[in-house]
């Protein structure tokens, strides 16, 4: 877990906002990003429209036992994402024990209700498809009003597995800010935009010089002298060593790629997850910079500054309007309603104004006009517009108002004990056309892989793409293919024993951690290791086009004889669909078997249907062959989870 201390940076936040001003912190636990943004959106809609001064805050920031001596003139909001199986995000972990702690104890000593000074508001960000739903928003909750504190406002929830997150948020911080400008006595005003970051032109410099940052994370990448550890906020540009397609059908990709981390420092474990670095698009890159009136000055320097000392600048700077929108800056995600209604003090006309207010207020016809045709900024804007160019939207606002660029976790899917320097990754290239919709959305990060793909093999690019050019274009610092990595350990993990066997549950690219599983067993297999039975149920849509690694399985089962044992369900080959659940329903008495010799389960890929759907079955199964009940099954069920015997390596 991240070491939240850092030298030389007060960890007193009642100094913090005595100091700055400030009468409302905004605490955020985020482990992708989502958290932080929203955070911030709260910050700026509060000070905007109630005059709040506000801060954001990243819970790993502070120390915590003074909260008893919060003032009463000031609030404190938690923004608190739950991650995995209900646990807190990396840099909530330090708060979530000490709040949550039997023993919790404040500066002033020990009284009955130690917060009862302390106001706040809460909102949770999680996912229905998992068990624990925002148990983190829920859990902390509790344990802040079990201290006596005054909880302002519902604790919201946001669902990410039911995709209605935004929606949420949006719905639940309505009567939130009515009851706490009432509780504060706070005047709601016509909200009037003042920018977080100064936004200046450099004329005087230009991208030949060294010093601005073209895509680079950060000084030493600047420097052309990168160094570990590699993480989250560093990360390892990797020569990619082979990337090549596997589906045997022409409509769509599926890659797999090695990516060569010798040298590095970086070391992964068999289940753990690498996270990519993306790009946008050229084309939408271009699209975005056009639109906003920037096309003409997109290669323009600039530097940010937070115009608070408590606003960070989410990129290093001096940089460009390209690099920003090319490297940092969300612009090809959907547009947020929350974001058309910000827009519309800044429309070219009255007429657009209007709508655009209209659509930020109204969800049905946000969802029928916007959200219907899947547009991202800058397609939102060409339209509202007819291609016009918007230009009194000030840059900070985007800075803003987008989320930022964070790196995407796949599941790896090679064998670090086979292969430890380099490490595999196999991914579906996302495209999703919708009928009546004007454009195919493209995901950000696959279609970054493709391209990668397409042009170390000097194939053309379906769309331009730009690739990286601070990676691979004018300053050359690299040679060949590259791309940002960095590693995340998970606890998706082999028994220890090989001896010990195994059920893997894994269609589409759900098999990923299961070719690395699988093949590390085929590996000691070969050294004479003892193997478990390695069971492995996997689908897709047809044998003949997207049947993954179909020639490697034969090798594996050549390796591991009788130990191995593989069923496929193809769901698209007969009349009727076939999918994994059918395939375990037929091997019940098997898994069960398996199961009672403490045989590890483990179940990858789409959470919100699959997952659960075999979670279900299992306990039918286990209910059937036990002849318990399926209460009782439920129970087994919840314990080989508990137990990790039960694990799950899932998405969205
Ligand atoms: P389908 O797309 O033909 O419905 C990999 O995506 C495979 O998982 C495909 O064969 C897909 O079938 C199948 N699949 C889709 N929904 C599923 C579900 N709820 N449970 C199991 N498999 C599913």
């Amino acid at each position: 877990h991240a070491n939240g201390v850092k030298t030389g940076k007060s960890r007193n936040l009642l100094e913090k906002m005595e100091e700055t001003g400030k009468n409302c912190v905004i605490l955020y636990g985020s482990q992708t990003g989502t958290a932080e943004d929203y955070a911030s959106r709260l910050a700026k809609e509060g000070a905007s429209r109630f005059g709040l001064k506000t801060m954001v805050a990243d819970l790993e920031d502070y120390d915590y036992e003074n909260l008893d001596t919060f003032p009463e003139d000031k609030v404190a909001f938690f923004v608190l994402a739950t991650y995995g199986e209900g646990e807190p995000t990396d840099n909530a972990v330090e708060f979530y024990e000490f709040i949550t702690g039997e023993d919790v104890s404040f500066s002033e000593g020990s009284e009955d209700a130690p917060l009862s000074k302390l106001k706040f508001v809460a909102f949770g960000l999680g996912n229905n498809t998992y068990e624990h739903y925002n148990s983190m928003v829920r859990n902390v909750t509790k344990a802040l009003e079990k201290l006596g504190a005054h909880r302002i406002g519902e604790a919201g929830e946001g669902d990410d597995g039911a995709g209605t997150m935004e929606e949420d948020f949006l719905a639940w911080k309505e009567p939130m800010w009515t009851e706490l400008a009432e509780t504060m006595g706070l005047e709601e005003r016509e909200a009037v935009y003042e920018p977080t970051f100064d936004v200046v032109e450099k004329l005087d410099m230009n991208i030949e010089d060294n010093t601005v940052y073209l895509g680079e994370p950060n000084k030493n990448h600047l420097e052309g002298h990168s160094k570990g550890p590699y993480n989250a906020h560093n990360p390892y540009i990797a020569p990619i060593a082979e990337s090549k397609e596997i589906f045997t059908t022409k409509d769509r990709n599926c890659l797999h790629m090695e990516i060569d981390v010798a040298g590095s420092g970086m070391s992964y474990n068999t289940g753990d997850h690498i996270a990519v670095w993306p790009t946008n698009a050229g084309k939408e890159v271009e699209r975005f910079l056009h639109i906003v009136g920037l096309g003409d000055k997109k290669n323009t320097v600039i530097t940010v500054k937070g115009l608070d000392p408590t606003a960070k600048v989410p990129f290093p700077s001096p940089t460009t309007y390209d690099a920003v929108a090319r490297y940092h800056m969300e612009i090809c995600a959907p547009m947020s309603r929350q974001f058309v209604g910000t827009l519309a003090q800044f429309a070219p006309n009255d007429e657009i104004k209007e709508e655009l207010t209209k659509m930020g207020g109204d969800r049905d016809y946000f969802h029928a006009k916007v959200s219907e045709l899947n547009l991202n900024l800058g397609q939102f804007l060409e339209k509202m517009s007819n291609g016009e160019p918007w230009t009194k939207i000030p840059f900070s606002l985007f800075i803003e108002g987008l989320n930022k660029i964070q790196p995407r976790y796949y599941s790896i899917s090679s064998s670090s004990h086979v292969q430890k320097e380099k490490i595999s990754i196999t991914a579906i290239v996302e495209s999703i056309e919708k009928p009546g919709a004007p454009h195919i959305v493209k995901g950000v990060t696959t279609n970054y892989l493709l391209a990668l793909k397409l042009k170390q093999h000097g194939e053309p690019e379906p769309d331009p793409y730009g690739l990286n050019y601070a990676l691979n274009g004018p300053r050359n610092k690299y040679d060949g293919i590259h791309l940002p990595v960095h590693v995340r350990h998970s606890n998706f993990k082999l028994p220890s024993d090989p001896a010990k066997p195994i059920i893997m549950v894994g269609p589409g690219t759900g098999v990923a951690p299961f070719r690395a599983f699988v093949q590390e067993r085929a590996a000691y297999a070969k050294e004479g290791k003892e193997i478990g039975k390695t069971v492995l149920f996997f689908g897709c849509r047809k044998k003949s086009e997207d049947f993954l690694y179909e020639k490697e399985w034969e090798e594996y089962k050549e390796a591991l004889g009788d130990k191995f044992e593989m069923y496929t369900a193809f769901s698209r080959d007969g009349p009727e669909k076939v999918y994994v659940q059918h395939k375990i329903k037929e091997q019940a008495a098997e898994i069960d078997k398996l199961l009672q010799q403490k045989a590890f389960f483990y179940v990858c890929g789409d959470a919100a249907n699959m997952a659960r759907d075999v979670n279900a079955l299992l306990i039918k199964i286990i209910s059937e062959q036990r002849g318990v009940s399926e209460q009782k099954a439920e129970d087994v069920v919840k314990q080989m989870r508990a137990s990790n015997q039960y694990q799950e390596d899932v998405w969205s």
